[in-house]
């Protein structure tokens, strides 16, 4: 199950992630906005960012303006590791590397053909492990308010 949601600025890119994910034949559960009424974005963002914390989705997708508001604040919520991208090979590093469970895009950034290209990579692209997960291993310490080294 895929988390996605959305701020009043990226619907019509929420459709086409959607269109995309049908096209998998991944399920996903959609945590709104539906309309381009103005909303807060963090309220959307917590929704998709708990339901991939608590285990109810594998991942989620979030979309914004920009896609750093949904970003920051899907961070916020503890595991989860969220990636703003704009591009392919940021995408394909974020679950190499990063292990990212929650993808970021900006509507006002990127086009749909680019985001859905990114969307898929994201979906399809395993961690790699080895010392990546040392690496993520850390961040997650952070998160526990541990100190480095
Ligand atoms: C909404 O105007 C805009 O601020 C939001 O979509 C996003 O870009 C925030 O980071």
């Amino acid at each position: 199950m895929i988390a996605i949601a959305c701020d009043h600025t990226a619907v019509e890119l929420k459709k086409e992630i959607e269109a995309l994910l049908d096209e998998m034949n991944l399920p996903y559960r959609d945590f709104g906005t539906d309309s381009t009424a103005s909303v807060d974005y963090p309220v959307f963002a917590e929704r998709a960012a708990r339901a991939v914390a608590s285990g109810e989705c594998e991942k989620g997708i979030v979309l914004c303006g920009t896609g750093l508001g949904v970003s920051l604040a899907a961070n916020k919520v503890r595991g989860i590791r969220c990636a703003l991208c704009g591009d392919c090979f940021t995408a394909e590093m974020s679950r190499q590397h990063n292990n990212a469970n929650m993808l970021a895009m900006g509507a006002r950034v990127i086009g749909p053909e680019l985001a859905k290209r990114i969307a898929r990579i994201f979906l399809t692209t395993d961690f790699a492990g080895g010392r990546h997960a040392r690496r993520v291993d850390m961040i997650m310490a952070l998160e526990e308010g541990k100190t480095l080294q």
